[in-house]
């Protein structure tokens, strides 16, 4: 649990928010010096998210998806805006969102809001959206927060919408990154969260093809 690893709430936001400010914006400042996984990365979570999408009598909706944690728009601008009519990000961070209206080009007329806001602040509209994307963002929340922030996306989704987590897991129990202010579950940890914001998993699958080196990634759709 995070109770264990934070120790000051306040400090854990702050020092976080501090970091990403002097992360510079661009792909290999979001994944942290791997930015030549990114297409590996897209190209699984598109094929991860189509199977929602096809023809069926409880197919996920294409009018507006929720990009969390969006940084530049790495994602909305590969994964979001070619699926989505319209997208929406919000990040913490103003400098990366103001990145993402030249990052993502023509396309980027789209997105419909930047909302710049801390997730544990932050209240999907209701009923709004047919998909969530929260990607390498959720270690950025103490387990309170997370489930309480999932609560809400439960709320924010659209018949037939799914909330979808890809992120970082630990072998076991929850680990404090200092550098960056953040912590990484173990699989168990991630789970018991989300059974508690009342979401139901649909689907769970293992990234492949990442180096050997960093965490197992793992992506959750729910709803
Ligand atoms: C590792 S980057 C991932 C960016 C994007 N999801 C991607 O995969 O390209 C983490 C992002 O989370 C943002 N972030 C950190 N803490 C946050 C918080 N509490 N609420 C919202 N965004 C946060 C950072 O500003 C940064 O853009």
């Amino acid at each position: 649990m995070t109770s264990e690893v934070v120790e000051n709430e306040f400090e854990f936001y702050s020092k976080a928010e501090k970091y990403w400010k002097d992360v510079p914006a661009t792909v290999d400042g979001m994944l942290g010096g791997y930015g030549h996984i990114s297409s590996i990365d897209i190209n699984s979570s598109r094929k991860f998210l189509q199977r929602f999408l096809r023809d069926g009598p409880n197919r996920t909706g294409t009018t507006c998806a929720l990009d969390c944690g969006a940084g530049i728009g790495r994602i909305t601008k590969r994964l979001l805006l070619p699926l989505f009519k319209t997208v929406d990000m919000v990040d913490v961070t103003e400098d990366f969102l103001t990145k993402a209206r030249s990052y993502l080009g023509e396309e980027g007329r789209r997105v419909r809001n930047y909302f710049c806001c801390g997730l544990q602040d932050f209240s999907p509209e209701p009923n709004s959206y047919d998909v969530i994307w929260i990607q390498w963002v959720i270690g950025h929340l103490t387990d309170n927060h997370l489930s309480d922030f999932l609560k809400r996306c439960r709320a924010g989704l659209r018949p037939n919408g799914i909330v979808v987590i890809k992120d970082n897991m630990a072998q076991e129990g929850v680990i404090m990154d200092d550098v960056d202010s953040s912590v990484c579950r173990d699989l168990d940890v991630v789970r018991k969260i989300i059974r508690r914001a009342g979401l139901h998993l649909l689907a769970e699958e293992r990234q492949e093809n990442f180096p050997d080196e960093i965490y197992h990634v793992y992506t959750f759709a729910m709803r």
